[in-house]
């Protein structure tokens, strides 16, 4: 079985549109799809992660302290998710760290010595954290995984549906771009600026660690669960791919 890592934006979790159905359908979405893959879910904090951490810089916190309440938001989420899934599916305590996340998986990469993945029995079958330490986002965490665990790709279930030249939330004429290579996904992480809570596709750590395991990135749509579930599974998808 092929091990997928899935960076969940926080702000998909906990959707504003009709969040307690959503809930329910993207956990049975990840229920379905992990008879098919050996599943890691990396959980972002969202809008509640922006909320403390705006209110943080206004009375002076330092980026230090601000990643801190964001990782704290990360977990938070995290546990909302675990806990609707339930102990048969999924772990009911939040690893802290990457190593502790390939310890809940039963150990080391998935990756055997001729580079193909490997099969491996895992007892849980969904594996869910958060954020792990300042300095990143979960985006990072996520890439950072899915080399520890030998992962095939990794989808990023973000607020958009893929990838833009520009910020499609700010410039209308901001250009899609169904497929991209790492090289030009680094250059626009990097363009979406630093400090805690930054409003970016992908994180540029992140990036660059794809880059240069040159693993594919999917990024969707997260509210799209059609969208996400062929992600997840390797197949077409509404979307972007960055590949090469
Ligand atoms: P997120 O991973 O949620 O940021 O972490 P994001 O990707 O911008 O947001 P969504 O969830 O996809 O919408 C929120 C904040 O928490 C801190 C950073 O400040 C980050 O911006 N954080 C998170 C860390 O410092 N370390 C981590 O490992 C994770």
């Amino acid at each position: 079985m092929e091990s997928v890592v899935l960076s969940l934006g926080g702000s998909i979790l906990i959707s504003q549109k009709n969040p307690e159905a959503f809930l329910g359908d993207l956990c049975a979405l990840l229920e379905k799809v992990s008879s098919e893959v050996n599943l890691y879910v990396v959980v972002g904090g969202g809008w509640i992660a922006r909320y403390y951490i705006t209110q943080g810089r206004a009375k002076g916190l330092s980026e230090h302290e601000l990643d801190l309440l964001g990782i704290g938001a990360t977990r938070m989420n995290s546990r909302l998710l675990t806990a609707v899934l339930g102990s048969k599916l999924s772990n009911q305590h939040i690893p802290e760290s990457v190593e502790a996340m390939v310890q809940l998986s039963g150990g080391g990469s998935d990756r055997d010595s001729d580079g193909s993945s490997g099969v491996r029995s895992n007892k849980i079958p969904i594996k869910v954290m958060g954020g792990t330490e300042p300095g990143h986002t979960t985006d990072a965490v996520s890439a950072m995984l899915l080399e520890s665990v030998g992962g095939t790709r990794l989808i990023n279930a973000t607020s958009v549906n893929g990838v833009y030249n520009r910020d499609p939330n700010i410039h209308s004429d901001a250009v899609h771009l169904p497929e991209l290579t790492h090289e030009r996904m680094v250059q626009i992480a990097q363009g979406g600026g630093s400090g805690a809570g930054p409003h970016i596709v992908f994180d540029p750590t992140g990036a660059k660690i794809l880059q240069r395991l040159q693993i594919p990135l999917y990024v969707v749509k997260g509210w799209d669960l059609t969208a996400l579930e062929n992600a997840l599974l390797g197949k077409d998808f509404d979307g972007s791919i960055v590949i090469d």
